[in-house]
Parts: C-alpha cells; structure tokens; sequence
C-alpha cells in the first residue's frame, strides 16, 4: 500500500479518518491527527440546507485548522443547486477536499433525497455531481454504500458514473442502507469497484486490527482505507497501521499516554463547547476508548455519574492509577460490548439526541 493522489494531494499514508456525524469535530480530528499515521481527516456531514441558509451549526462544523490538512468538508443534501452552493462555501473556507455523502442511512436525510437515497435515484446523483463540479476547483470524491438494499445493489455502476462526472477519489462504505451498521462490509463489492474504474478507490467498514485491514487491502487491492468506529476505540490504529506498511513494529501506547489522551480531549473540548457539552463528549469518547480494557465497564460507570470536570478528571486519574498499580479495576473484568452500541449518523440529527451526546452515553 502507497501514498496515493487525490488529483494533486498526496494522501500518505493512505489512511483516512472517516466522517462521523456528532464525533470527527474540530476537536476529535486534531486528537486524532495529532497521534500520527493520518492521511485525511474529513468533517462530520454538513446539510447543505443549514449551510446555505446560514445556519451557525452548519458553518461551525466547516472549521478546521491548519494543523489537519489535507482536509476535506462532506457535505449532503438531495438539492442540485444548494448542494452546489454548499459545495462552494467549503471552497471558500479553504477546504482541499469536496466530499459527497452517499451514504447515511437516517430516514430524515434520505427522505430529504440526501445520504444513501441518492443510491435509489443516480440520476439526481449525477446531476448533482455535474453542478458541483461547476461550481468549484478543488477536487471532488464521493462517499458511498454499495446499494439501498440488497436487492439493488449498484455501487460499481455508480462509481463509473461519477468517475464520468470527474470524482476523483471513491470511497466506499461496504454495506447497503438497508443493512445499517448490521453484518459486515461487503469488501468484495468494494474489490469489484477498484477493479471498475481508474480513479482512486479507498475501502471502508469494520477495520478495528491492523490485521483485518491488512487483509482487507491485500484481496482488494484498494489505494486507501478509512477507518471509523475503530478510531475511537483506539486513537493510534492510523500510526500502528502506517508502521505496519512501512516494515516497522506497530506503536504500543502505555498506560499513562492512554490517560494523557483522554485529558488532552477533555482539555480540547474545554476550550471550544460549554462544560455539559464537553462532559457529554467526553463520555462518549471514553465509552469507546474503554472498549476490551480491565474494568472498563466499571470505569464507565463512574464517568457516566459524573457530573462536573472535577469529578471527571478524578475519575480518570483513579482508573489509571489503580490499573497501572495493582494491574486491575473494579470486578476485573473485560465485559461485552453491549451497552456500547455507537452506529448511526442519526445522532447528530437536529431533533434527535442532544448535541454531543451518543446511544452510548444515552444507555448509562
Ligand atoms: C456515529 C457515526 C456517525 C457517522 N456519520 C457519518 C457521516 O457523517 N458521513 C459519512 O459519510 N459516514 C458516516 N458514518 C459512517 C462511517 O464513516 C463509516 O462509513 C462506518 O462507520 C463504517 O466504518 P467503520 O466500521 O470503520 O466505523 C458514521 C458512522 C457512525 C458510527
């Protein structure tokens, strides 16, 4: 696996942190950049309709800063015109990347044509992709699933089209929307795309080990991976990958770097977001990150009672010093993952869940 080019934007590695609504903010991109091995970070999915009617959230969640780039803003909407209007004000805030979602399955966006109910209409899909590319010079990439259900799957015939259109890098979520976050990605659709078309195609869905993602790239072939969900459980996956690539042994965390990571993302989230957003943050954050650890369960427990930064930090600074002095927490246990379901882009949906907050920390 290289380096690959999207148009002239060297992606190396070629390893992209992939967009999730409610968690790849400002503030979660640089957490994770700044660990290493990340090619691209790309925003949470922005309504085009918020952006051009000027909502602050939506204008907000353009932001980034140097430190990221290549930084790429996706935007969704099932409107040629404002999804062309949306697409140039990323320009303007000087994004490198335009990203098209074609992917979220919430029943607000597709019912809005947006997100994967673009897969059920490529007509207005293409059309779309045509006024964009009008509109703006940098690069343009889609992000896909493979189909609406399994009965219509149509992904490869779709990444040709938009190759036609001038996408210049697919990606492609392996699942269908009806499937969600159900089963695991088809990578073998994701192999017929590379196959397809000559652009740049990167493969997403279910990377948590390096060893998974090895694999997954060697029968596929793909130029890039994405990885979402694994990120949060475990910050270093882009540099322990990127070691892996280039022959070195994969970068072992210890514990108190693992401590530091959290308080450097309670510390982040401080400084941007109201004290009961970045409590919230946190929560979700750590409800991942705490995945497959000793006591992790318990350890969730107590920062999902906590209700103030002090308490939180205190929490945190117990966890670690307990684990790193006797070796254990709590029952000792490392639980199933049940109570940590985190699998739609529909909790950053207005009217749904609050800002911040996830099933996740909602469960507690
Ligand atoms: C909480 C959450 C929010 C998501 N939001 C988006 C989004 O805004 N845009 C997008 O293209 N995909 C979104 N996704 C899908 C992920 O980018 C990715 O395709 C999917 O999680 C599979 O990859 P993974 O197994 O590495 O997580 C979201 C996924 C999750 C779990």
């Amino acid at each position: 696996m290289m380096p690959f080019l999207i148009r002239n934007i060297p992606i190396d590695p070629p390893l992209i942190l992939s967009p999730m609504a409610g968690v790849t903010d400002y503030t979660f991109r640089r957490l994770i950049k700044r660990r290493g091995g990340v090619g691209l970070v790309v925003s949470e999915f922005i309504s085009v309709e918020g952006l051009t009617r000027g909502n602050p959230k939506s204008k907000r969640q353009m932001r980034f800063d140097e430190e990221e780039r290549p930084y790429a803003v996706q935007i969704f909407g099932g409107r040629p015109e404002r999804m062309a209007l949306g697409a140039e004000m990323a320009e303007e805030v000087g994004a490198d990347i335009l990203d098209v979602n074609c992917g979220c399955p919430a029943p607000k966006v597709v019912k809005n044509g947006g997100g994967s109910g673009l897969l059920r209409d490529p007509k207005l899909l293409e059309t779309i992709l045509k006024e964009i590319k009008k509109t703006i010079t940098i690069p343009l990439t889609l992000k896909l699933r493979t189909g609406y259900s399994d009965a219509s799957i149509n992904v490869v015939d779709v990444a040709k089209m938009a190759e036609q259109c001038g996408v210049e890098h697919i990606q492609v979520h392996g699942r269908t929307r009806e499937q969600g976050y159900k089963g695991l990605a088809n990578w073998d659709l994701i192999r017929q795309v590379k196959e397809a078309v000559s652009i740049p195609v990167s493969g997403n869905g279910d990377i948590t080990t390096i060893e998974y993602g090895m694999n997954k790239w060697r029968e596929t072939g793909v130029d890039g991976i994405l990885i979402g969900r694994g990120a949060m459980q475990n910050p270093w996956i882009f540099r322990q990958f990127a070691d892996v690539l280039a022959g070195r042994e994969p970068y072992q965390p210890d514990l108190a770097e693992k401590k530091d990571v959290l308080l450097e993302f309670f510390s982040m989230c401080r400084e941007e977001m109201p004290e009961i957003v970045s409590l919230g943050k946190m929560k979700q954050l750590a409800g991942q990150f705490t995945k497959g650890l000793v006591g992790g369960a318990q350890f969730r427990q107590t920062l999902y009672h906590s209700h103030s930064a002090e308490e939180i930090l205190d929490n945190i600074t117990t966890y670690f010093e307990t684990l790193e002095s006797r070796s254990t927490f709590g029952d000792g246990f490392v639980e199933a993952d049940a109570d940590l379901v985190l699998d739609s882009c529909d909790a950053a949906m207005p009217d749904n869940l609050p800002y911040g907050k996830t099933s996740a920390s909602i469960a507690a």
